[in-house]
């Protein structure tokens, strides 16, 4: 419309000229001539003037029609030519295209069918520390899908302006998201930074038959980042360092404290790289509960049950605490891991992580100082002349290695060399029966960590045992946040 106005402007102004020119008599040539130009700069001036007005006008007016919804997803990690071309050409249309790309992502968001199922491949850089490398391919059901484009919608407006204010419009942003801990992985890997991988086969909370080997594996993911290469996927990553593997046996069981331990440990677990996080519960079936946590936690982790026998349950007597999870965990460790070294964590005890990154280097075996909230204070190696000789603990009750199970560590390697090795069922000896298991193991072959038994990294705590929380009333507290948080609760 505004194109026409112009044109028809334009012509009139053209017939003036030569209307003008026509009828000068040509009393001074020069003067005409002058006149002439004078109008010809003039004509000139609004002409250039009206196409710009006409040009902004235009792409304002392009840039307030909506793009399709399915553009703005594609793009957003594809460099499509004509996509930078029209940022290039409009100006206007990157201003409108922050509000547009967002408005319209959500409306789409808003759209989607409940029922669709997107396939999305995963990567996880886990970029504290350098940790272990996961890929992943992952189902997500249309909630999560998204929550993916609602944050791809953020990145591309944030891109965006970014790519206004340097002027050079390239926009291509790398979308992965932060995984919500309900997606089902249909195939995973893990890849450790030396280059071993080990593949979950099921995953945790999704076993109905609750069979004692039920891996499953970490994924919390944010990755958001604009980057000029285009790509949907990665391929295989492998690691630039290689520290040795950790192996962390952690024994659980269901009780008010359970979700509380795990947190505290996991995320102390988190500091520490290429660890593999092996939570294994007491029980006969997975707890989807302690799946949920450990998936929010984002350590690297397999999570397995391993139920005390029945005969060691119904006793009066002491019970062999966590012992059928921790053989478990040495079975699985049997099974998968060839190196690297492996530490049993109980689930409520404290962790100095500088213990992790000492234990990594073990030989054979390694011993250290623990705290005990006891009288004694401490279990310790006792170091004479820079030698082992012998042990410090309240209680010795005819111990080979009177220690504390927070205050050894052994190497894969060497386990693989004692393929009978296990802990016995034996209230208070299972260290020791374990230790001894390892065996033929002379002194001088137990290394000394934690500045040769003068410091103390961890510490055998013990939380005070709590009563079941009591049933929401829900007469009272129906229709509110108290119907999920309920659900959140681990009673025995
Ligand atoms: C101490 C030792 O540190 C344990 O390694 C040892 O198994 C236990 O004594 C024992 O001799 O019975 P303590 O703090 O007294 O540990 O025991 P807990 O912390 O209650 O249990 C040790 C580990 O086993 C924990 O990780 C706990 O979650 C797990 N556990 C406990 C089970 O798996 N099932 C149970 O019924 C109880
Ligand atoms: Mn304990």
């Amino acid at each position: 419309m505004c194109m026409y106005v112009c044109i028809y402007k334009l012509a009139i102004n053209m017939k003036t000229l030569y209307t003008g020119i026509g009828h000068s008599n040509s009393s001074s040539n020069s003067s005409n001539k002058m006149a002439l130009g004078k109008s010809i700069k003039m004509y000139l001036t609004i002409f250039i003037a009206t196409t710009c007005i006409y040009m902004v006008l235009y792409q304002y007016h392009m840039s307030r029609q909506p793009l399709a919804s399915n553009d703005v997803v594609k793009h957003q990690d594809k460099t499509s030519s004509s996509y930078i071309a029209s940022y290039w050409w409009a100006p206007m249309s990157l201003l409108s295209a922050v509000n547009n790309n967002s408005n319209s992502n959500s409306n789409n968001i808003m759209n989607s069918t409940i029922n669709k199922t997107t396939e999305t491949t995963l990567e996880q850089i886990q970029k504290d520390n350098g940790r272990s490398i996961i890929m992943q391919t992952v189902s997500l059901d249309s909630r999560q899908s998204t929550s993916a484009t609602a944050a791809a919608a953020t990145t591309i407006a944030t891109t965006t302006t970014a790519a206004l204010a340097k002027a050079a419009a390239v926009v291509t942003t790398t979308t992965t998201k932060t995984l919500a801990t309900t997606a089902t992985a249909t195939q995973s890997q893990i890849k450790l930074r030396n280059g071993q991988t080990y593949r979950p086969t099921n995953k945790a909370g999704h076993n109905p038959m609750g069979q004692s080997t039920i891996p499953s594996t970490t994924t919390t993911t944010t990755t958001i980042s604009s980057s000029r290469t285009t790509r949907t996927t990665r391929p295989k990553f492998l690691a630039i360092s290689d520290p040795p593997p950790l192996y962390i046996i952690t024994p659980t069981y269901r009780r008010p404290e359970q979700l509380a331990e795990l947190t505290r440990l996991g995320y102390t677990l988190k500091h520490v790289v290429n660890l593999l996080w092996l939570v294994i519960e007491d029980a006969n079936k997975t707890n989807p509960l302690v799946a949920h946590t450990l998936d929010r936690i984002g350590v690297p982790y397999e999570y397995l049950v391993a139920p005390m026998p029945e005969e060691y349950k119904a006793t009066k007597r002491a019970k062999p605490r966590g012992v059928s999870n921790r053989n478990r965990g040495l079975d699985y460790l049997r099974a998968n891991a060839s190196e690297g070294v492996l530490y049993f964590a109980d689930d409520d005890n404290t962790y100095d992580i500088s213990i992790f990154e000492q234990m990594r280097y073990i030989q054979k075996v390694g011993m250290w100082p623990v705290g005990l909230v006891t009288k004694t204070g401490v279990s310790s190696p006792i170091i004479r002349n820079g030698k082992l000789d012998g042990y410090y603990d309240g209680w010795i009750g005819g111990r080979k290695y009177p220690v504390d199970m927070a205050g050894f560590a052994v190497s894969v390697k060497f386990l693989h060399e004692r393929p009978h090795a296990k802990m016995p069922f034996k209230p208070g000896y299972e260290e020791d029966g374990f230790l001894r298991s390892l065996g033929p193991l002379a002194n001088a072959e137990i290394e000394l960590l934690a500045d040769q038994c003068r410091d103390i990294l961890t510490w055998h705590t013990q939380t005070k045992k709590n009563p079941p929380a009591s049933p929401v009333n829900f007469t009272r507290y129906g229709q509110t946040n108290l119907e999920f948080i309920e659900k959140l609760l681990v009673r025995p």
